[in-house]
């Protein structure tokens, strides 16, 4: 892909994605749920949300739909998911993963939602409003689709929280700078954000967990960074001469000499409608 073509934020509009690039994406949203510290994000997301049998639960921005399968078997036998994403192509690739629980799979927009007021008992949105333009109409229509007494539960990453060590300080500033504004979303520190959003749109019992993701290893770290994993096209970094071999060089010496690190924090914050 020539660097011109990419949308400054992928997950915006997965169905422009040229198809390797687009399986690529998919591919790396399953390694992420595959992922321990992915895996505690969304533990503490599950209790907070706490779903039970019999609801019906709306996955927002579902993706591969991993979370909305985990739902599912949490609201056996006589609940629903609502699996919703704005691409047809990733709606598809998780359809094609489904395992035949009472998932219902809709694309949709989150900022302008087809359902009914209160016509679902809780809302699960992970790692999607930081690539919407407008993420409190977004939440609004989390909020208006939610009954009274349901909960909403976000999680999103806060980017500028992204740190490395074993590395060039000065280097990894440069990375970090040069791929905010490449491969990581419009709103940058959106999990750090959730907690004013929720309480600005009058919900309670709103309880907001910083979990800081811990990758004591390059291989580990490249699962979730994009700017660690050697697997992203070199054409969609489209970085200054040299900053990219540089950097990989100093990654790699880091992880043989094992003292790489890097920390990222993904923010739960939930609340009752
Ligand atoms: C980073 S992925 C996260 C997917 C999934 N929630 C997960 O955590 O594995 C972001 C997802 O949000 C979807 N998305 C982006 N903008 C959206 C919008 N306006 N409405 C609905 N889904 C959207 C993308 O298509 C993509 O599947």
């Amino acid at each position: 892909m020539e660097p011109a073509q990419l949308d400054r934020t992928p997950f915006a509009d997965l169905d422009r994605m040229p198809p390797d690039m687009f399986a690529m994406l998919v591919a790396a949203l399953e390694s992420m749920s595959r992922h321990p510290e992915i895996r505690r994000v969304r533990h503490t997301a599950w209790e907070a949300l706490r779903p039970s049998p019999g609801q019906r639960l709306l996955d927002a921005g579902c993706g591969a739909g991993d979370v909305s399968r985990e739902l599912a078997t949490a609201v056996a036998p006589d609940g629903e998911v609502v699996a919703l994403d704005f691409s047809a192509a990733t709606l598809a690739a998780a359809r094609a993963r489904d395992t035949g629980d009472a998932i219902r799979y809709v694309t949709g927009d989150v900022c302008a939602l087809d359902f009914d007021d209160e016509s679902f008992d809780g809302v699960w949105c992970e790692r999607v409003l930081q690539h919407v333009e407008d993420p409190d109409a977004a939440i609004g229509e989390l909020v208006r689709v939610t009954r009274t007494g349901g909960r909403v539960c976000l999680l999103d990453t806060d980017w500028a929280s992204l740190a490395f060590d074993g590395v060039d300080g000065t280097l990894a500033g440069s990375v970090i700078g040069h791929m905010h504004g490449r491969l990581t979303p419009r709103q940058l520190d959106m999990g750090r954000t959730l907690r004013r959003r929720l309480l600005d749109h009058g919900l309670e019992d709103v309880v907001a967990t910083p979990v800081t993701c811990y990758f004591p290893d390059p291989d580990s770290a490249a699962v979730v960074l994009p700017m660690v994993n050697h697997d992203v096209p070199e054409g969609t970094w489209a970085s200054p001469a040299g900053l990219r071999d540089e950097w990989f060089t100093q990654v790699d010496s880091a992880g043989e000499r094992g003292d790489f690190l890097a920390v990222l924090t993904i923010w739960v914050v939930a609340g009752t409608v």
